[in-house]
């Protein structure tokens, strides 16, 4: 956790001395991180995992028999480990399970779970920065590779970014395997808003745990009370933008540094991009991918893919 924060350093630093202010995203999930983000799944305005999960019930089936016998799941992101769950129970006798997240230790808990419910399956966790270059996880000889990138946090690169993620994990997929990616849609500005901005605090809350991390991990002293959490709909861009907000003029110490705020200045912490169906395609294509299939809710918020290499593919 420490160490983590430590190697975030020079991108802290960078940062927030830039204009506009930043943070990586990857700071949102220490422990008490990722315990918030759970509570924002299972939250009314936030749709996003229900729909994903009802799409991953309903072609559950469709599912197994498109991944074929004995494959090898890789999951980027696997938080607590609700929706593989679901996967390896249709499954044909999955060989092996590689979730790769940030978290080490809800990961080092999921790996440990998740090895004792499903006998046989070879489970092969690994901390990583998956927004970095990817360290693909060695599966067993003879497996074919399904990478399962569910939540829509494809979103949460820039569309060139998201583009060049899949071209990377289309390493990991090979030639005959596949993707099974979670993809959130465009919709009315104000049910977005509200999916990151709920009225019970829990996704301000997760926000503002940056700073407290950076208090109790890199000795800033930011005062929580003076700032707060904003999700604002940019359209043009096709994303929500997670800011926190200084809510006066304020200079606080990061590093034995100052680091000065305008009143109003913000710090971007996270985008959230949605797409339409030509967004979508566009980025499947650009990721070296073909849309082989493609599902959505009764609600039509969310989509899950069936992404197979593209056949153009060098
Ligand atoms: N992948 C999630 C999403 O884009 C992450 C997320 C949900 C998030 N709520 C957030 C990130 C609030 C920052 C702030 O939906």
């Amino acid at each position: 956790m420490i160490a983590s924060s430590l190697s975030a350093r020079p991108e802290i630093i960078r940062g927030l001395w830039a204009t506009p202010k930043t943070l990586p995203p990857k700071l949102f999930y220490d422990e008490i991180g990722a315990a918030l983000f759970e509570r924002i799944c299972t939250l009314d305005e936030y749709y996003l995992t229900r729909a994903e999960l009802e799409i991953l019930t309903s072609h559950a089936s469709t599912i197994a028999d498109l991944a074929g016998p004995r494959c090898g799941l890789i999951e980027y992101g696997s938080g607590a480990g609700t929706k593989v769950r679901l996967l390896l129970d249709v499954l044909d006798e999955p060989a092996a399970y590689a979730p790769v997240d940030i978290s080490a230790d809800q990961l080092a808990r999921i790996a440990r779970e998740i090895a004792a419910e499903y006998p046989g399956l070879s489970v092969r966790p690994l901390v990583a920065d998956y927004t970095g270059p990817l360290l693909v996880p060695p599966l067993p000889e003879g497996t074919r590779p399904l990478v399962f990138f569910p939540g829509s946090t494809i979103g949460n690169f820039d569309p060139h970014e998201a583009a060049a993620f899949l071209r990377r994990a289309g390493i990991t997929v090979g030639s005959e395997g596949a993707m099974l990616l979670g993809v959130d849609r465009r919709k009315d500005a104000r049910v977005l808003e509200a999916a990151y901005n709920d009225a019970s605090g829990v996704t301000a809350a997760f926000n503002l745990n940056v700073l407290a991390r950076l208090n109790r991990e890199f000795g800033s002293d930011f005062d929580l009370q003076r700032f707060r959490h904003n999700a604002l709909w940019n359209d043009q861009a096709s994303r929500i933008e997670m800011h926190l907000e200084s809510l006066e003029a304020q200079t606080v110490r990061v590093a034995d540094e100052p680091v000065h705020f305008a009143k109003g200045e913000t710090i971007w912490t996270e985008s959230s991009y949605k797409y339409d169906r030509s967004g979508l395609e566009e980025l499947v294509r650009r990721g070296g991918f073909e849309l082989a299939r493609l599902w959505t809710d009764s609600e039509e918020r969310f989509w899950v893919c069936w992404l197979t290499p593209s056949k153009l593919r060098a």
